[in-house]
């Protein structure tokens, strides 16, 4: 039997890059995965391939409304869709045959099949082939993910009643294309396909959209997606789904009045879960809490020992760079080191158009916690390169320590805010404070400078607007 240092069992960001570093650290790796492709959710029918239908998507609407602002005529710019899911299917290859590649230098064994714990120290690993074979190890990684989690009166059926997975694959572009949902799922899977031409209407059961974000900066992103033709339906609970006659029909309730949609397509998207099945980890007695996640110490530790667990099948946000981070950690304690994640300094973000970024505390939450935070905000139109862009939609938003001017959060929605918010982070990251970002040269003209500008106005110093 063959034995190793550590066995990780799932090979998303969480689980390979967990990988990667073990066999960095040395440590006898191997990492199994179910899946034909390595990679998980993220890079198969995740983050990647939507990223790449969000790109093509928005150059096609650039072509179409934004153009012709630059002084350049296309006429009639049309959508080849095959062609764009082919880039999109081959921008996913590259990625997973690339982590393959990345398994090798590193040493590390890749087993395909089931990986299920039969005792501590040992997983078998079923192939689809139906063969079974048992593996020794002193440490084994859980980085099982998560997966869509379904309304009972909405079952996936892959045709009219889809997730993300079949809504990253469309054939053509649904006519009529409900949205349950209007997370980060919803609003990214919603923008590609009314881009592409469909009716987007979107249901969200809460007064606001984008859970988690600022917002004020949600409520900018609503009304920028609404000029762009997608319509809201907040406060809007669907109780149930059908599909009669080739079509689906959802009722809701909003307040005390009945509605109903009708469309071609439905995407239901009101969140995901932690994946376990086939796992076998209750039966060696790991725990889970009351939302199925697995619970875990400061240390990614499960009960069991030897058992860890990182990434979407344990609490906090299920973002890759999370379980990245995770992976890294955890492996780090395992080689006898010291690993840590910093979970007041991870970024979200929704990449829309414009993008929705935050990392730390929300002025909301700030609030509620009633600290006493000082805010400062820089818009997007009083900068030179967005001007220069013909991109002004959006602003920067700083919330700092009323006290020690340490910066708490950082909101930005723009363009480019995926790429922005790197800054912050780090700042935050170093415990910087407003006034360190403030002082912070940084290029012109260049989007960043409303970065610096939006913390220069937390000490009401901001250049280039009137500061309140
Ligand atoms: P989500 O939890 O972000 O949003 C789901 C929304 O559905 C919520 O606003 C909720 O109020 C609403 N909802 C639930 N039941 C409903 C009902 N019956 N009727 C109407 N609305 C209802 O979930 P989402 O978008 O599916 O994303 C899942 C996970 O994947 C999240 O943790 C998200 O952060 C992550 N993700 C992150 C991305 C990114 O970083 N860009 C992209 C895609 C996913």
């Amino acid at each position: 039997m063959e034995k190793f240092d550590v066995v990780i069992i799932g090979s998303g960001p969480g689980g390979y890059v967990a990988a990667i570093r073990a066999g960095q650290l040395g440590l006898k790796t191997a990492i199994i995965e179910k899946d034909k492709e390595l990679g998980g959710t993220c890079l198969n029918i995740g983050c990647i391939p939507s990223k790449a239908l969000l790109t093509s998507s928005d150059h096609f609407s650039f072509a179409k409304t934004e153009a012709a602002k630059h002084g350049i005529v296309i006429e009639n710019p049309r959508v080849d869709l095959p062609t764009m899911q082919k880039r999109k299917d081959k921008v996913v290859k590259t990625l997973t045959g690339g982590v393959r590649q990345l398994m090798k230098t590193n040493k590390v064994m890749v087993l395909e099949g089931m990986g299920t714990i039969t005792a501590p120290g040992k997983v078998s690993v079923k192939s689809s082939g139906g063969e079974t074979q048992e593996i020794e190890t002193k440490n084994i990684v859980i980085a099982t993910g998560s997966v869509p989690i379904e309304l009972p009166f909405a079952k996936f059926d892959g045709q009219r009643i889809v997730s993300s997975t079949e809504a990253l694959c469309f054939t053509e572009a649904p006519k009529k294309f409900l949205v349950i949902g209007a997370g980060a799922i919803g609003l990214e899977l919603g923008s590609v396909w009314n881009r592409l031409g469909s009716e987007v209407t979107m249901l969200e059961f809460l007064p606001r959209i984008a859970v988690g974000f600022d917002l004020e900066l949600s409520n900018l992103l609503q009304r920028a997606l609404t000029a762009q033709g997608i319509k809201f339906h907040l406060e809007t609970k669907v109780t149930g789904v059908k599909v009669e006659n080739g079509h689906v029909i959802a009722s809701a309730e909003k307040a005390n009045e009945k509605l109903t949609f009708e469309a071609d397509k439905v995407l239901v998207s009101v969140g995901r879960k932690p994946f376990s099945e086939g796992l076998g980890a209750e039966k060696v007695g790991v725990e889970f809490d009351e939302r199925k996640r697995i619970k875990i110490d400061k240390h990614f530790r499960t009960n069991v020992e030897g058992i860890y667990a990182i990434g979407d099948v344990i609490a906090g946000p299920m973002l890759a760079h999370k379980a990245e981070d995770e992976g890294i950690a955890c492996v780090e304690i395992i080689a006898g080191k010291f690993g840590h994640v910093n979970y007041d300094a991870i970024p979200g973000i929704i990449y829309t158009n414009p993008e929705l970024a935050g990392v730390g505390i929300t002025e909301d939450q700030a609030k509620e916690k009633g600290m006493e935070v000082r805010i400062g905000k820089f818009p997007f139109r009083a900068n030179g390169r967005a001007l220069a862009n013909e991109d002004v939609e959006g602003l920067v938003k700083f919330i700092a320590d009323a006290k020690t001017d340490k910066i708490l959060g950082a909101h930005i929605l723009q363009h480019a805010a995926s790429e922005l918010i790197a800054e912050p982070t780090s700042v935050i990251e170093f415990g910087g404070s407003s006034e360190d970002l403030g002082r912070t040269t940084h290029s012109h003209p260049t989007l960043s400078e409303a970065v610096k500008e939006a913390a220069m106005a937390v000490e009401k110093r901001a250049l280039h607007i009137v500061n309140r």
